[in-house]
This record gives C-alpha cells, sequence and structure tokens, in this order.
C-alpha cells in the first residue's frame, strides 16, 4: 500500500512550505490540497457565484472540471482544462476558497480526487482534514500550527517580499476569521486528528519543522 504523510493545520501555518521540503526529501508527491479548494473557488468567482448561494455552488460543482497534473514534480492544477496555478494565492481566491469549502458537495468532489491521488503514490498532503477525513488511515499524521500573530507576521513578509502593499492588522483579522470558520463549520472541521503529533511552529525554523517531520515519518512508516 502507498504511503502517507497527512499535515493539517490553520492558514498560514507554514504547511505547503513544508510538505513540498519533506516530500522532496522522501521522494513523494506533494499534494496541495488548499490549492484544489482554490481552483473550485476561482470558478465560482469567475461565474460570479455568490458565496451564499448554496444551490449555485452545488450545480457548480457539477460544471467545474478540476483534476491535478505534474510537471517537474510540481502540482498543477487544470481547471477546465487551463493551467491556472499563478491564479489561486490571492486573497480574493483564498477568503472565496473558505467560504465555500463548508460545502458538503464541494468537499466530497475534491477529497475524492484527493483519495485516488494516494492510492497508488507515496504523498505528502497537507490540508484541513487530511488526517480527519481524506486519509484516516494514516500512519503519519501532524498538526502543524502557529499562533495568529506568527501566522500574520509571516504572511505579510511574504507580500512585502513581492513588493505588494499589505496592512498587517487586516491579514490578522483575515487569518482570525478563516480559522473561526474552518474550525467550526459543520462538514470536516480544521481539527487535530487524535493520532496526530502537534507542532507548534511559533518558535521554529523552517529546518526544525522540515527535521522533525522527517524525524516521524522514519519512526511511523
Ligand atoms: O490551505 P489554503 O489556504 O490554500 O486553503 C484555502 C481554503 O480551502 C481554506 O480556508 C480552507 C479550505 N480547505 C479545506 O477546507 N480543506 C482542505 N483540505 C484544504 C483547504
Amino acid at each position: 500500500m502507498a504511503k502517507s504523510i497527512a499535515i493539517d493545520g490553520p492558514a498560514g501555518a507554514g504547511k505547503s512550505t513544508i510538505a513540498k521540503l519533506v516530500a522532496k526529501e522522501l521522494g513523494y508527491i506533494y499534494v496541495d490540497t488548499g490549492a484544489m479548494y482554490r481552483a473550485m473557488a476561482l470558478f465560482l468567482i469567475r461565474n460570479r457565484i455568490d458565496r451564499d448561494d448554496t444551490g449555485a455552488i452545488e450545480a457548480a460543482c457539477e460544471d467545474a472540471d478540476i483534476s491535478i497534473a505534474y510537471e517537474n514534480g510540481t502540482q498543477v492544477v487544470l481547471l477546465m482544462g487551463e493551467n491556472v496555478n499563478d491564479l489561486l494565492r490571492t486573497e480574493e481566491v483564498g477568503n472565496m476558497a473558505s467560504a465555500s469549502s463548508v460545502n458538503a458537495r464541494v468537499r466530497s468532489k475534491l477529497v475524492a480526487l484527493q483519495q485516488k491521488l494516494a492510492q497508488n503514490e507515496n504523498v505528502v498532503m497537507d490540508g484541513r482534514d487530511i488526517g480527519t477525513v481524506v486519509l484516516p488511515d494514516s500512519r503519519c499524521k501532524i498538526y502543524l500550527t502557529a499562533s495568529v500573530d506568527v501566522r500574520a507576521k509571516r504572511r505579510y513578509d511574504e507580500l512585502t517580499a513581492k513588493g505588494s502593499a499589505a496592512d498587517l492588522d487586516k491579514i490578522k483579522a483575515d487569518i482570525a476569521e478563516r480559522d473561526e470558520r474552518d474550525m467550526n463549520r459543520a462538514n470536516s472541521p480544521l481539527r487535530q486528528a487524535e493520532d496526530a503529533v502537534l507542532i507548534d511552529c511559533s518558535e521554529m525554523s523552517i529546518e526544525e519543522v522540515k527535521n522533525e517531520i522527517l524525524r516521524l515519518a522514519k519512526e511511523k512508516l
């Protein structure tokens, strides 16, 4: 059976950075499930569907063709056959993804895609419900978190480094709002699986977190 490392945690904890490094080190495929929810959100935005219009969102699940390909080891998200990777990391798409991912139909569509990817390949998969719903039998589950202040500051530094304007208080408020929604939704809320190892990386370097997860992977897989 294929091996997996499941990494869950709140927005901005550094899951994707770490998951990519761990996957590279182990020769596993990195699966970014947030990008799939973001692609669905982009579809909703493009079709001017309101985040509160449940009926229209559910109908959109039938119409949105989302698939995953790998190019030189990098995950490419295809929406209606178009590579949309570069369009997914905006605050607008992130906020729509957080809102639309509460929908059970959206979730079941994307969970099926994620489970299929993990069936035949060794994966490092990150998201919100990987250890609890997508890969409940994974033997290596991590819950990666950091304080709201640290996560907001990292996001702020990332944006300003790219030359984008950023407002730290606004980012902090958005992160807190996203946490609230991700943790309190009825369908697959973000929570630590009982058998997941908690890593609070507020005071840790990327290298330290990577090494800790590699150590756990060695021990558990
Ligand atoms: O990790 P991210 O910021 O790219 O995720 C965007 C949104 O998608 C996030 O607010 C919640 C949702 N999401 C989810 O519900 N389940 C996942 N497995 C991954 C992301």
